[in-house]
């Protein structure tokens, strides 16, 4: 059997050299698929190997044995190679996607934006909460009210002088000027008395509103807390300790509550109280106009003539009312100089206060 040039010269070639220039072109892929394309160019049916393998017939028959042993290893170390870099190839892809997919969680970009109750709600709910704690319970009553309720029952029959004291918004409804919008919270007090018996211990804050102009301790759409009780035996005292008792709850133990005699139509005797001015804490100053004190609200007894609107006995129920600003309990303890802020929604303000 005489060997072929060509054949004779495959199965001569080096392995050595197959194997070196092999790891030479493995080392330059850097990606999985490209090592599949180079292992099938190392080791598939038309690579250098294979021919090789394919020529072992022609050599003699002697020489056979140790030449296809020389090609298997040749086969082995170059599969070991292909192993070898696809093992590296796969770890590092499989790091760059797990970066390229990562979830920073402990990464804040900015920090939340929420918003929250305006001041005027969370002083509300402030006084809510101390006159709850005092035994009270809350009520409410409509912001577009009746001349009756928001006057008459309040002791004050058309054209009586002391409604002058509210100047008054009325609504394009019904008869002219009688229904409005109301001027304070008192007609929530004739609700309550109509609609349950006493005992009653109840505070009844909300919107009011009244034709005035704005200016620093005067905004027309305000808010007030209302309070009555009605008992047996209820008495000025009683009233006067109330008063004290919310006052030092709500602004702290160094500010006190002072009575001063006053007028309203439906309670007698009637009464403003004062607090110590929060601002100079009684010494005096611009706020309080030297005097140590700031007006807080209005206060008195239960007036019979009230009574009676609601068909409530005088003779057997005493009781006491008072009611106050919301907006200005706010503007005294958060001492803020101009109310009408309360009302622009300037956010650079609200973020404040
Ligand atoms: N309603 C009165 C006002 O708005 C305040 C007040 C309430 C006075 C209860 C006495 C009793 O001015």
């Amino acid at each position: 059997m005489t060997s072929s040039a060509t054949g004779h010269g495959r199965a001569e070639l080096d392995p050595e050299a197959v194997v070196a220039s092999a790891e030479r072109r493995v080392a330059t892929v850097d990606t999985v698929a490209d090592l599949d394309d180079v292992r099938a160019e190392l080791l598939g049916k038309r690579s250098a190997l294979a021919g090789a393998r394919q020529a072992l017939a022609t050599l003699d028959p002697g020489a056979r044995p140790e030449a296809g042993r020389r090609l298997n290893d040749a086969q082995r170390r170059i599969e070991e190679l292909v192993a070898a870099r696809r093992r590296e190839l796969e770890s590092s892809e499989r790091a760059a996607r797990l970066h390229a997919e990562r979830l920073d969680l402990t990464e804040v970009v900015a920090p939340p934006v929420s918003g929250r109750l305006h001041l005027v709600e969370r002083t509300r709910d402030e006084l809510e909460d101390v006159f709850t704690g005092m035994g009270f319970v809350v009520a409410e009553g409509p912001e577009a009210e009746t001349d009756w309720y928001n006057f008459e029952a309040l002791h004050m029959p058309p054209a009586h002088p002391a409604r002058g004291m509210w100047d008054t918004l009325y609504l394009e409804l019904g008869e002219p000027e009688t229904v409005l919008l109301r001027t304070h919270t008192s007609p929530v007090q004739i609700r309550l008395m109509q609609s349950q018996g006493p005992p009653i211990y109840a505070v009844m804050p909300g919107k009011c509103f009244r034709r005035d102009t704005p200016d620093a301790r005067h905004i027309p759409t305000f808010h007030q807390v209302e309070g009555l009780v009605v008992d047996h035996g209820i008495s000025f005292a009683d009233l006067a300790g109330t008063i004290e008792t919310f006052t030092s709850a709500y602004f702290g133990s160094d500010i006190h509550a002072r009575l001063r005699p006053s007028y309203f139509p439906f309670t007698e005797p009637s009464a403003e109280f004062e607090i110590t001015c929060t601002i100079c804490k009684g010494s005096g100053c611009r706020t309080c106009s030297q005097t140590g004190w700031v007006e807080l609200g209005g206060c008195g007894m239960v007036d019979p003539a009230v009574f009676s609107a609601v068909g409530l006995d005088p003779e057997e129920w005493t009781g006491f009312a008072f009611g106050f600003g919301i907006d200005r309990c706010a503007q005294m303890r958060h001492e803020i100089p101009d109310m009408r802020v309360l009302l622009e929604n300037d956010v650079r303000i609200l973020r404040q206060i």
